[in-house]
């Protein structure tokens, strides 16, 4: 998958786009450095799936969970957003239970995943955010 951000007018689009290569996977790591947009593409996507709550990166409680609102399909169904970027010991991620997340069924959005790289599910499926010259933003995955 790839999909071109010119500007922060058509993410949704982009997030629409995005949504509709996600596949059978629900776990989704992405990569980008600080500044690359994946805060605000993860929002965008929660934001196309119906999750009506604040959408805040969640820097300070390592996890976020929101709630869609159903109107689509009448299903509600929890997303859980990480920041893992101020993690000091893996030890802490296990003790936030991370297992029940990852493994939940549910939707993860996970940035920084490098920093709990070897704890990420077999299936994860890897994202990558850059930011161009232009200041328009590539998202490629594997799949
Ligand atoms: N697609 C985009 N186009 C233009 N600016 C963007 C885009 N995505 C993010 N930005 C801007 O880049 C800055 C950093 O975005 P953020 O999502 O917080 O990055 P990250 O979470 O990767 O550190 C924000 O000021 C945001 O407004
Ligand atoms: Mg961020």
């Amino acid at each position: 998958m790839r999909i071109e951000i010119k500007n922060q007018e058509n993410i949704r689009e982009a997030a629409h786009q995005f949504i509709e290569n996600m596949g059978d996977s629900h776990v989704f790591a992405f990569y980008g450095k600080m500044g690359a947009g994946k805060t605000t593409f993860i929002k965008a996507i929660c934001e196309e799936l119906g999750v009506d709550d604040v959408i805040t990166s969640p820097t300070f409680a390592i996890v976020n969970e929101y709630t869609t609102n159903g109107n689509d399909n009448g299903n509600t169904q929890n997303i859980f957003h990480f920041d893992f970027y101020r993690i000091k010991k893996l030890e802490e991620v296990y003790d936030m239970g991370y297992e029940d997340y990852f493994y939940s069924g549910s939707l993860c959005f996970i940035e920084w995943p490098e920093l709990i790289e070897d704890l990420l599910p077999e299936d994860a499926q890897r994202v990558t955010i850059e930011e161009q010259a232009d200041g328009s933003r590539v998202v490629k995955s594997e799949e």
